[in-house]
């Protein structure tokens, strides 16, 4: 018995020894020091030699919603199914703003700084009429939609700096206060 208490207090103590910045002793290390990759890193695991994986064939990450596509690989022209609120028009317009505006200017006429500052091509005016739809308020939402989703001429695709939902707000705003003409 008093050897077990010795045995029971020497433990306690050594474990307690090094303060307690220190772990102690480790005696299984595999899971104290595992193995991690970077991002890009290569990797000795995966079939092909690469950290990062993509995901399986067929899946959908969750909360993505795909794109239908036409039989020829175009980008649908979907209407909006989200509802405009106040709000939404408001969001719409903040986020044309921030992140279209510096190109395509604060009304759209295409004066934005990177353009008349940076020499960056001169997108087209949204209220001129040379875009492929010339009938007055015929431009629709879901057209805006995919420019900004995939780009288009020298517009580089926008998807990775709006949330789908945004980018439907940002494209009902563009129609709705900078397209048509005489409204504001
Ligand atoms: C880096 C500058 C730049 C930014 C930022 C930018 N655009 Fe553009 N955009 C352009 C240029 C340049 C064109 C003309 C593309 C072409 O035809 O070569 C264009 C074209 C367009 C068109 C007309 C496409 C057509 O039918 O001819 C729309 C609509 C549009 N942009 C919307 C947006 C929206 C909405 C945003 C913000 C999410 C945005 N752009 C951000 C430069 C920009």
């Amino acid at each position: 018995m008093k050897y077990l208490l010795l045995i029971l207090l020497t433990a306690t103590l050594m474990s307690c020894s090094g303060g307690r910045n220190s772990t102690g002793y480790s005696l299984i290390n595999d899971m104290m020091y595992s193995e991690t990759y970077e991002a890009f890193s290569t990797n000795p695991v995966f079939y092909d030699g690469q950290t990062m994986q993509p995901p399986p064939a067929g899946t959908i990450a969750r909360g993505h919603m795909p794109q239908p596509m036409t039989a020829d690989g175009q980008p649908v022209v979907q209407e909006n199914p989200y509802a405009m609120t106040e709000y939404t028009w408001k969001r719409g317009e903040l986020l044309f703003q921030r992140t279209c505006s510096h190109c395509h200017g604060a009304q759209g006429q295409g004066d934005g700084k990177v353009v008349t500052e940076g020499g960056f091509p001169a997108p087209p005016k949204f209220r001129s009429r040379t875009f492929k739809y010339s009938k007055r308020d015929s431009y629709p939402a879901g057209e805006i939609f995919n420019v900004i989703t995939y780009g288009k001429g020298n517009m580089a695709s926008h998807a990775q700096n709006l949330y789908p939902e945004d980018r439907w707000y940002v494209a009902e705003y563009v129609r709705e206060k900078l397209m048509t003409r005489g409204k504001k």
